[in-house]
């Protein structure tokens, strides 16, 4: 089945793992790995986070939009989305038609360490950890409409990767 999906595009909440997982299934399936949040990066010439400072989010949006069209262009890579992509009608268009969707997902507690830490996200500023409940409770259910949705906090990578390539070996 391999050979028939054009792409395998991984969706999910920030902190799911959609980056560590996609690189590592990429080198395994010899496929080449894109992540829409550093295209975006390279394409406004600076940090997500300053980005949404000077332009604010509607505009992250718009341009998050114009990476995942030209990204899904292409075939046989494995793609990591933002969090927030899935809330455009567009890009979930884009995004079913352009592979296979893969969802992934972690409880509130596991998000909350594996981000807690981080700078980078703008959504996440102030108190992170009632951000994250507040955007996951927005946020209930966009993430359903993918062909197939891991749990990452109930699996180790390499499980979750032996269970994709099963899969896409039984087609
Ligand atoms: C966002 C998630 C981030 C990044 C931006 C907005 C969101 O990507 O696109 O900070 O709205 O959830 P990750 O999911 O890769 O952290």
């Amino acid at each position: 089945m391999s050979g028939k999906v054009q792409n395998i595009i991984f969706i999910g909440f920030m902190g799911t793992g959609k980056s560590t997982l996609g690189r590592m299934l990429a080198e395994h399936m010899q496929w080449s790995f894109v992540d829409c949040d550093e295209r975006i990066v390279r394409k406004a010439g600076m940090s997500i986070a300053d980005f949404f400072a000077q332009h604010g989010e509607a505009a992250f949006r718009a341009l998050e939009t114009e990476v995942i069209q030209e990204v899904l262009y292409n075939q046989q890579q494995i793609v990591s989305t933002g969090g927030g992509s899935v809330l455009l009608e567009a890009n979930r268009e884009l995004m079913k038609n352009g592979g296979l969707v893969i969802a992934l997902t972690a409880d509130k507690d596991t998000i909350i360490q594996r981000v807690k830490h981080d700078t980078g996200r703008p959504l996440l500023q102030g108190d992170a950890e009632a951000r994250i409940e507040q955007l996951l409770k927005e946020r209930a259910g966009a993430y359903d409409f993918a062909d197939l949705t891991i749990d990452t906090a109930q699996e180790s990578i390499e499980q979750v990767i032996q269970r994709i390539m099963q899969m896409l070996e039984e087609g």
